[in-house]
């Protein structure tokens, strides 16, 4: 798939399956804004992007702050002239990111609202900030992480799981705002992925967890003209996981 000329953004872009696909979209053409809170892991990201030919800046943005938001919108149209791909990673279960392994009901506000904001109102404000220029273009694609979390539900992870269901809602509701404009949306909702040794200890079907590039491939593919009549639709990527019956 090529995907020269096309422009990508992609939050959460300094680790896992959002740095990979920053990777593999630069490496079939594209340019690539990357994003992420980490400031200097993004820059290094970014770098290495370079390094190996491809186009690609940093930048530090929190998905929490609508300014930082709407900068990197910005700074994605002024440096490459348009924005084609949004990729909406950033993200992660509150209980393990804010490592606050609590009974939901004991849970500190401020760990609710990190699963909630990164993982929900994040890609809200990501979606909102870009869509004005995709309307104008007439083409653009936001793809939404959801989880197998947000279908299946967690009681470890309440708010991450209330947020993933929130980003199928919210990716069914901008295809229908964006199909009259030629805009797509869609989720991809993974079981595990081995972004992290642990992850392979969740049960699947198929009895192992997935690799990152195999999640970011169905990614690409949603992303590629090849999937132009595929909007609206939330993708399981689980191994089986939630055909039910698993533990
Ligand atoms: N890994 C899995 O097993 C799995 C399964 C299902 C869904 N997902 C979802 O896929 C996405 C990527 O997962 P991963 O494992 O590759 O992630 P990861 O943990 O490797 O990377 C997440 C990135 O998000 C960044 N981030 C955290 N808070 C942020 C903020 N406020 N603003 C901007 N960036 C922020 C982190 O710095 C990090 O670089 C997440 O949304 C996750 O919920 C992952």
């Amino acid at each position: 798939m090529s995907f020269t000329g096309r422009v990508a953004i992609i939050t959460g872009a300094a680790s896992g399956m959002g740095l990979l696909s920053a990777q593999e979209l630069a490496k079939a053409g594209a340019k690539v804004l990357l994003t992420d809170v980490d400031a200097e892991a993004v820059e290094a990201a970014a770098a290495g992007i370079r390094k190996d030919g491809g186009e690609a800046l940093g930048l530090q943005v929190d998905v929490r702050k609508y300014d930082e938001v709407k900068r990197a919108a910005d700074m994605a149209l002024q440096k490459f002239g348009r924005i084609d791909i949004l990729l909406n990673f950033a993200g992660g279960a509150e209980t393990r990111v804010c490592n606050c392994h609590k009974p939901f009901h004991e849970l500190p506000v401020d760990v609710i609202d990190w699963g909630l904001d990164v993982n929900l109102k994040g890609a809200v404000y990501f979606c909102h900030a870009v869509m004005g220029a995709m309307i104008k273009q007439k083409s653009g694609v936001m793809i939404n992480l959801g989880s197998v979390t947000g279908v299946e539900g967690s009681a470890g992870a309440v708010n991450y799981s209330a947020a993933k269901s929130g980003i199928i809602g919210l990716t069914k509701s901008l295809a229908l705002c964006g199909a009259p404009h030629g805009v797509r949306a869609c989720c991809v909702s993974p079981g595990p992925v081995l972004t992290r040794p642990g992850m392979a200890n969740m049960k699947t079907r198929l009895g192992r967890a997935a690799e990152p590039k195999e999640v970011v491939d169905l990614i690409l593919y949603l992303c590629s003209d090849k999937a132009a009549f595929i909007t609206g639709s939330n993708y399981m990527i689980d191994g089986g996981r939630t055909c039910g019956g698993m533990d």
